[in-house]
């Protein structure tokens, strides 16, 4: 499968056609494909098909109307429209494309459309005559022309019993065809281009002595998929790594560390920087003196000498350095709000990200993970989702607090 719609946000909005059906499946493909979905229905769409099912499917509210007052206090229709690094507009309506093609925005859909600076896609469905149509046609041309893709539509039987072109294109067909028009690898604009961005993942492991350490279960995956998403925004990214196995993201700088202390050289190594991002589990505590040889099996039991490590977050929070935000996370079996408040107060941190550790589908190794988000004034849950697909919403998230 193409990886042109990895971390790709696609606002997906729906016309009123009887194809808006088919349109449910898209979400499917274009989540299967690696992206993040976010519909918006116009009034018709909504006698074909429900918010609901779209909800269930994306994953993500259902945006139906321009005056929602609750929706659009949790984000607004503009912020939506920046939001989205791909407009796809999926079943499109001979109407719908008329007043796309005029400028017009009377709803939701069409405000979007104008509101937005993504590239747009159409996929026409309507009856054949419509199809054919001088007015449809000459609507058309002058998408084209402005750079819309138009995508569709098929030949074949239509709903009302005729036969001709008006069908919308196969969800299969659609997403392919976008695809083709995003290039490989293409950065995302977004809030982050231009700033250097210090992100620790992994664990770290402390030495007791040539062959034995203090580990813990942290595999990299979330810090590392944190790097890659903050890249693909335009940040120079620079990637403090812990033991891992983990390949580097592409445009991403790698600094490789074993222990505790290698790490906050290598961190303090990265600066000056405009966010740091801590989402490395560092151990918090390290033998005070590794042994230079093999520990002998000697006595029935065996204490170890540990004193603290540095804590790296809460020392870059209070260092001189000029940063725009600290961002640290916070890995917890328990009470994981209030313990996450907890630290976001003592490390005098902008953001935490809590998660819980110690659950089979998220926190350490998963590839998925359920996080909340604490600042002073908010929070915001991230739902059970890929790590890849969080932390796109981390970086956006971290994009809004560097605006506030
Ligand atoms: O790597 P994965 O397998 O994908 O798992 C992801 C994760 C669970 C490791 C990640 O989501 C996470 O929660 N990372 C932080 C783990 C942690 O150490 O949490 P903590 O609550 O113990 O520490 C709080 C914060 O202080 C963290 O930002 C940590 O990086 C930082 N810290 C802790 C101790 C220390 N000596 N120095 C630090 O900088």
């Amino acid at each position: 499968m193409s990886q042109a719609l990895k971390g790709q946000r696609i606002l997906l909005c729906v016309g009123g056609g009887i194809a808006a059906y088919k349109s449910l499946e898209l979400v499917r493909r274009l989540r299967d494909a690696g992206a993040q979905v976010q519909v918006a229905m116009t009034a018709g769409a909504q006698q074909f098909v429900t918010a609901l099912s779209f909800q269930a499917l994306s994953g993500q509210p259902t945006r139906t109307s321009l005056w929602d007052s609750a929706a659009e206090a949790a984000m607004g229709h503009i912020e939506l429209a920046r939001w989205a690094s791909r407009v796809l507009i999926a079943p499109a309506t001979a109407d719908l494309l008329a007043h796309l093609a005029h400028g017009l925005a009377d709803d939701l859909v069409t405000t979007l459309a104008l509101a937005t600076t993504a590239p747009i896609s159409v996929c026409p469905a309507m009856n054949h005559i419509m199809w054919k149509h001088p007015a449809t046609q000459a609507n058309l041309a002058t998408l084209r022309a402005r750079g819309v893709q138009v995508i569709g539509p098929e030949d074949g039987p239509l709903a009302e019993g005729e036969s001709g072109p008006g069908r919308l294109s196969q969800p299969d067909a659609i997403v392919a065809a976008l695809a083709g028009a995003v290039p490989a690898d293409a950065p995302v604009q977004g809030p982050l281009a231009g700033l250097h961005v210090v992100v620790s993942a992994g664990p770290t492991y402390e030495d007791l002595d040539p062959v034995r350490y203090l580990g813990n279960r942290s595999s990299g995956k979330m810090g590392f998929a944190v790097a890659q998403a903050a890249a693909r925004r335009g940040a120079a990214v620079t990637l403090v790594a812990g033991p891992v196995t983990l390949e580097t993201p592409p445009g991403v700088t790698r600094v490789d560390v074993r222990s505790a202390a290698q790490m906050r050289a290598a961190v303090f190594g990265a600066f000056p920087a405009d966010i740091y991002i801590g989402a490395a589990a560092v151990a918090d505590y390290t033998p005070r003196m590794p042994a230079p040889n093999k520990i002998k099996k000697s006595s029935e039991s065996l204490a170890l000498d540990l004193v603290r490590t540095p804590d790296i977050l809460a020392e870059v929070a209070a260092s001189e350095q000029p940063l725009k935000l600290v961002v640290g996370f916070a890995a917890e079996t328990e009470n994981v709000a209030e313990y996450a408040r907890g630290k976001l107060i003592a490390k005098r941190l902008d953001l935490i990200v809590a998660n819980r550790v110690g659950i089979p589908d998220g926190g350490f190794e998963s590839d998925r993970n359920a996080m909340t988000a604490f600042w002073k004034e908010g929070q915001r849950e991230f739902p059970c989702a890929p790590k890849t697909e969080l932390a796109e919403a981390l970086v956006e998230l971290i994009g809004e607090r560097l605006r506030a």
